[in-house]
């Protein structure tokens, strides 16, 4: 059987090593995962009763348009229910986007150091991606602008960035979205926007009204706790929204996942805590890596990236032995750095102690 042949050529997406592979290899009992961004106090208590108290209709099928939810993030973002489509995570809808907007021949763009997802779901649909340089650890869009061809359909920016933490400044965005031809789909990925301190970030749902080809994306992957539910959504314009509903499955969120992203959503003072317990740790990992000779990049989101004196990939196999996951960069074309999620005292405090013998300044 012969598969499509750019399906051929793909290679699988790395995700970060799982806890159980690790201690499986290493004989460990005890693993730190720091490789993924997800959050250290865990699911809010609350998602967790709700879904206690789901169990039992479990037999029944999901609301194929998760109308609650969708109700509840309206009210939230202060947008019309029409407005929000829920995914099996935000890398569902990069799918649908893909699914919905796509033809062989068009190209799409995006940075050359971001999150993968956005060349994986282009290529899928043999649609080129291409890819402009980071301008210092930053989307460049002065020179993405630039990078417009006639045949570029959709624009990729996540902001924060992952991997680098970096964003762009809600001034920069309003005239990057000004000059951008309005048949172009600017996807905003914003998975991380919770995580923010920067007053100058985008206020991106105002830009909504005047942007009809803006889709802004949120998860509940990172600082709502659930990634292993899987649940993301996306905002903007109703008739860009009624397309995307159009491609994607009838059931595509399950029940527990829209039962407990509701509860979630109401638990906003575990999202408070889990933003403190962020900005409290940051500094620990920041000063523990600029001590071993690593530069950090400011980061705005919950997790660092810093460039490393020897190779990354080292580095996290080193880490590795000891019980502790991080992600080398060399999967995002940067060999020589790593990606650090910020976690608890006790995980950091596990990772600092080992790196001054990692990187031989003990
Ligand atoms: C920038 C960015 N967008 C989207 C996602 C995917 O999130 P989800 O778990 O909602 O699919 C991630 C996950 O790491 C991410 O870093």
């Amino acid at each position: 059987m012969q598969p499509r042949s750019l399906v051929a050529d793909m290679t699988p997406y790395e995700p970060g090593k799982p806890i159980e592979e690790v201690q499986r290899e290493f004989g460990l009992t005890e693993v730190f995962k720091l490789a993924s961004n997800e959050n250290p106090l865990g699911p809010s208590p609350k998602a967790l009763e709700a879904i206690r108290l789901a169990l039992p209709d479990l037999h029944r099928y999901p609301d194929g348009s998760a109308t609650l939810l969708r109700h509840d993030l309206a009210a939230f973002h202060k947008l019309a229910p029409g407005q929000i489509l829920v995914g099996n995570g935000s890398d569902e809808i990069l799918q649908l986007v893909a699914l919905a907007y796509l033809e062989a021949g068009d190209r799409t763009l995006t940075a050359r150091c971001t999150f993968s997802e956005y060349d994986f779901c282009s290529r899928l649909l043999n649609a080129p991606c291409d890819t402009v340089p980071l301008k210092q650890w930053t989307y460049d869009l002065d020179a993405m602008f630039h990078a417009i061809k006639s045949s570029t359909k959709v624009i990729f920016i996540s902001n924060p960035n992952n991997p680098t933490g970096t964003y762009v400044s809600h001034d920069d965005l309003k005239r990057f979205l000004a000059q951008v031809p309005q048949h172009i789909l600017v996807v905003l990925d914003e998975a991380y926007a919770e995580f923010v301190r920067a007053s100058d970030y985008p206020r991106s749902l105002q830009l909504l009204q005047q942007h009809p080809n803006l889709l802004v994306l949120r998860t509940f992957s990172k600082i709502y706790g659930l990634a292993g539910l899987r649940v993301g959504y996306g905002m903007g314009h109703e008739e860009l929204i009624r397309i995307l509903h159009k491609v994607r499955q009838p059931f595509n969120v399950n029940s527990l996942a829209q039962i407990a992203a509701r509860a979630a959503l109401q638990d906003q003072e575990h999202v408070s805590r889990t933003r403190r317990c962020i900005s409290d740790q940051m500094p620990l990992l920041d000063n523990g890596l600029r001590q071993v000779g690593c530069q950090t990049v400011p980061s705005q989101a919950n997790f660092i990236f810093a460039s490393t004196p020897v190779a990354g990939r080292f580095v996290f196999q080193q880490l590795l032995r000891h019980g502790v996951i991080i992600r080398p960069m060399d999967g995002f074309g940067e060999p020589k750095a790593i990606r650090v999620t910020i976690s608890s005292l006790i995980e950091l405090g596990r990772l600092l102690g080992l790196l001054p013998a990692i990187f031989g300044k003990s």
